[in-house]
Parts: structure tokens; sequence; C-alpha cells
């Protein structure tokens, strides 16, 4: 919504219909907050976005400012480039045991653009999305957007954030077109088990249902085993794979990502590029061949740092009154439960970047079923993630 601070016109803004049903990721908020406060003085921890908090690798870094030396600065075509593609066609096929090829990959700007895109294409009015609840809020903004029914199935703390196949398949009717999973998962750190990715794969059974398969943590979990519902038989043809470069080699600032699906879909999905952003940027791909191809060694180091900060930070939260909180199996964020501060996860949340320092998210900002719940990410050092639990713990002292 428009602020109070916004220039007027005398004239009536006549947007279409559809821009009030067009959500928002309450992260980029919490952190537009969190830095004016910080403009005022006040020392703030930032617990709240999404990202690593390394650098992208030298190698990466070097690999693109070599490619701009050599002149990547042009268009390239829409899908890719074929080097970027077949790259990405072999490291999907080794990672997630399935064959694919470069005419089933196309590159875009981040992971985003391709539930966007997946959307776009897939959903007319009225189509039932089945997404996770809590969830990355992207998926339940643009389902409404397009004019999508969204159909949450909600994630469970007692089932460890996996899903109920049950209740899945209760919710699956002759309207739905499209299935969302995501493993690990955003916001609950939960991971998918194999059997349990079989469980669905029976649920939807021969039924002609798209599956999105958000895999951009993919490279991030500590415990239990990466399974892409890609390679469960019969299923190749049903996903849709969207992976990326943002959280694997910390290059969320680059956007660049993809997706892997059936070649008629993958041709479409490649005319949206040509209608939105013509190409992702040449000399990122460049060193996107880098990233897929070189040296993984940053990756486990990362992935390493993210585990030990985790098991530091869940027992930390444990001790405070109030929290209690499941040590998430992948991803880099914790999803502790607040119910018993008596205090709603919004509410609650504010008072903590307010008045605490220390900037997180309200579950809600997941969806409805976020509620009793706050999301704090673990992608900050050791000393602030101590400082963090240190400033709520005095904080509910004085407050509880
Ligand atoms: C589950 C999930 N999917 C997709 C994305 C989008 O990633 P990108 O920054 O590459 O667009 C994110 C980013 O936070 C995410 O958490």
């Amino acid at each position: 919504m428009p602020t109070a601070t916004m220039p007027t016109t005398q004239l009536e803004l006549r947007l279409a219909g559809r821009m009030s049903r067009l959500g928002t990721e309450t992260a980029f908020e919490v952190l537009n907050r969190a830095r004016a406060l910080e403009k005022q003085g006040r020392e703030i921890i930032h617990l709240e976005i999404g990202e690593p908090d390394f650098d992208t690798p030298s190698n990466i870094v070097e690999a693109a400012v070599d490619a701009l030396h050599k002149g990547w600065t042009h268009y390239g075509p829409s899908a890719g480039l074929p080097d970027l593609r077949q790259t990405i066609a072999e490291y999907v096929s080794r990672t997630r045991n399935v064959p694919v090829s470069s005419d089933e990959v196309v590159v875009v700007p981040g992971g985003k653009p391709i539930i966007f895109f997946t959307i776009l294409a897939m959903i007319d009015e009225g189509d039932e999305v089945i997404y996770p609840n809590p969830g990355f809020p992207i998926y339940e903004s643009m389902i409404n957007y397009i004019g999508g029914r969204a159909v949450p199935i909600q994630l469970r703390e007692e089932r460890d954030f996996s899903l109920d196949v049950n209740e899945l398949a209760s919710l699956i009717t002759d309207r739905t077109k499209l299935i969302i999973i995501n493993s690990p998962h955003n916001p609950t750190g939960g991971v998918l088990t194999k059997s349990e990715i079989l469980d669905v794969a029976d649920a939807i059974g021969d039924r002609n249902i798209m599956v999105l398969s958000d895999e951009i943590y993919s490279r991030l979990i500590y415990e239990g085993e990466e399974f892409s519902i890609m390679s469960v038989p019969g299923f190749k043809e049903r996903t849709i794979l969207l992976d990326g470069f943002s959280k694997t080699y910390a290059m969320t600032g680059w956007r660049m990502g993809y997706g892997v699906m059936r070649p008629d879909l993958a041709w479409y999905i490649t005319r949206l590029m040509t209608n939105s952003n013509s190409c992702t940027a040449s000399f990122t791909q460049v060193a996107g061949i880098e990233a897929l191809r070189g040296d993984q060694s940053s990756v486990d180091k990362m992935s390493n740092k993210f585990r030990a900060r985790r098991d530091m930070f869940v027992a930390g939260l444990n001790k405070i009154k109030g929290f209690s909180c499941r040590m998430p199996k992948g991803a880099f964020y914790t999803f502790p439960n607040i119910t018993k501060t008596g205090w709603p996860s919004k509410k609650l949340s504010e008072a903590l970047l307010e008045e605490a320092g220390v900037a997180c998210l309200s579950g809600t900002a997941f969806g409805a079923f976020g509620e009793g719940y706050l999301r704090f990410s673990v992608a900050n050092s050791l000393e602030n993630l101590n400082k963090a639990l240190s400033w709520i713990e005095a904080w509910v002292a004085k407050n509880l």
C-alpha cells in the first residue's frame, strides 16, 4: 500500500484489480525498519533476512570479472547460455539421480522467477494450487495475484514440519493443477525424507498434476539426504525443479537461478523470459559455470558453519522462558514456538526489534499457520547470535 510520505497527484491511480491481491516478503520491510533504527544510532542484530552472510567464493567472483573483460556484456539467449544450461543439466543429473538434458533447463534471474513464471504459465482463474503454510510467502502471493485458488497444506511442528500425506490427499481435487513442495524448507528448516516424498508421489498417483519442487536449499542439509520428486518414476515430466545459486554459493545479489522441466514447458517459460527480462546477465552466467564446475570446498565450509550456529542458537533459544525450538534439519533458519510467551507472533517480533534490538520475522510472515512462531536466520556470526540470545533473554526477563 502507498505510504503517507509518497507524493500524490490529482489523478486517480487506475490500478489493475489484481494488484490488491499481490502479497510481499516481509523480510525486506523488517530490514528497512531495522536500518532506520540503525540510522538513529541503535545497534541491531540482523536475523531477519534469508541470505548467507559470507562473501561469494573468490573463484566465482574472478570468473565474473574475467567474463566482463572478455566482453560477456551483451544479450544472450533467453533460456540461458548453452554452456551453463549444459553444466546445470549435468549437475542436476548427478545430484538428483535423474537424466536431464540442456533443453530442459531455463536460466532466470534468481530462483523466484521460476515461481512467478510457473504460476503465470500454468494457472488459470479458479485453478487450485496446493502450497505449504507456513511457507515462502511468494507462493501464496503469486497464486492469489494470478487469480488461482490458494489451498494451504499446514506444516505442523509435531511432524517436524513435514507434510501430512493423508491431508495432502484430501486436498487434491479435479481442479488441482499444481502442488508446491519445498525441502529443505523456509521458514522451518524441515527436510522431507525420501519416504515422505515417495508418499507425496503416491498421493498424486497418475493424475496430471504438476509439482513445483523448490530445492533452493538442496546443498544445506544437516540431517537426512537430498531426494527430489523428479527422480521418482513417472514424475520427471510432472516436476518443475527450482534451484539456483543464491543460497548455495552466497550469490543472492547476483540474481541467478534456474528451473528444470519438460522441454515443451521450458519453451513457454523461455518465452516469458523473452517478454520480461530478455535474458539473465551474461557475465553472471559465465561465473555460474565456474560455481558448479569449480572447487566446492566453500560450500562445505559454509554448510558446516551454519550447522554449528544452528546447534548453538537452538540450544540458546530453548533456555529462554516461553520459547521452544526443534532442531531444523536444513537451510539456515530456526523456527521457535513462542505460544508460551502469551504474545502473538507479530507483536513479539516487533517488540524484539524495537526494544531488544534483534530483527527477526513473525511466523505469520509465512502464512496464517505461522502464528505462534518466530523465524530467526542463523546466517550471522556466532558472536552476534550469542549477543542476540542474551538481548532476547534480558528483554524476556523484563517483560514476561
Ligand atoms: C524457499 C525459497 N525459494 C526461493 C527463494 C528465492 O531465491 P532467489 O533469491 O534466488 O530468488 C527463496 C529465497 O529466500 C526461498 O527461501
